[in-house]
């Protein structure tokens, strides 16, 4: 099937919640760790289509707060495959002018796995093509709690007035800080939910579930997600604020 886009009508920002990669493999009979090893190639797929559509920002569900629960040898070969991941694609992310950031509670990160992000990040931070920001030990309940907590300092010290609060406040204190909401959530792997994904972030994104598990989801899949979300557009018509975005980025 051909994949026709619009490309006046992409989404500024794309995340993803990457599911599957363990029962993709087990139906292989293969183990769960080479379901994310192959896994990992779908994320080079998709950051590269990406990044040729112009899309502004791509978030991918790396590794959630609550994977640290996993097999101690499924974590740390998880943590191994992104350490490696992010030393063998340096040179291809400044190739592309990619630009890297990173949401979660990166302090439980093991210190080499922490030091290769922190390194990447570095390096690419004045990249001016796609930005992919990896959510790596990321909740978002435990997003929500760290902003509350931060906010709530602010308060106590008399740096802020409680009525003053409102949801940019919010917004301004999250991992997320200075990125736009995603405008389209892709998950694979069939399950309805956001397992503490993008909480606050995904108060108005468009859903997009595919059956597809995550090291079957290549170029073409990540098409069909985004034909998907152009349609939704035509159907129910925009708002007057994306006209207006549009409009403005249509100027520049
Ligand atoms: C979900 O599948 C996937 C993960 C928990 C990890 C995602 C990691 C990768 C795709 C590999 C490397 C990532 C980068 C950024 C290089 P699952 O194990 O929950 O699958 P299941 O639901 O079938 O068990």
């Amino acid at each position: 099937m051909m994949v026709e886009l619009d490309p006046s009508q992409l989404p500024r920002h794309v995340a993803v919640i990457m599911d599957g990669n363990g029962r993709w493999a087990q139906q292989r009979g293969l183990t769960r760790l080479h379901g994310h090893r192959v896994g990992k190639e779908s994320v080079r797929a998709v950051i590269e289509a990406g990044k040729r559509l112009g899309l502004e920002y791509l978030t991918l569900f790396a590794f959630s707060s609550e994977n640290w629960q996993r097999p101690p040898r499924e974590v740390d070969g998880l943590m191994n495959l992104l350490r490696r991941y992010l030393e063998s694609e340096l040179g291809k992310m400044m190739k592309h002018q990619i630009r890297l950031l990173a949401v979660g509670d990166l302090s439980r990160l093991p210190p080499p796995v922490r030091q290769a992000l922190r390194s990447t990040i570095a390096r690419t931070r004045d990249n001016t093509g796609m930005t992919v920001i990896l959510a790596v030990s990321y909740g978002g309940r435990d997003d929500i709690l760290r902003a509350t907590r931060a906010i709530a300092r602010q308060v106590a010290r008399g740096e802020m007035d409680p009525q003053t609060i409102d949801a940019d406040t919010v917004a301004a204190h999250l991992g997320t800080a200075g990125i736009p909401d995603p405008d389209l959530l892709i998950r694979t792997s069939g399950e309805m939910r956001i397992s503490n994904f993008f909480l606050w972030q995904l108060a108005y994104t468009e859903l997009y579930v595919t059956d597809t598990m995550w090291p079957d989801f290549r170029e073409r899949e990540f098409l069909q997600a985004l034909a998907f979300f152009q349609q939704r557009h035509r159907r129910f018509g925009r708002t007057a604020e994306q006209t207006a975005r549009e409009r403005l980025r249509a100027a520049n």
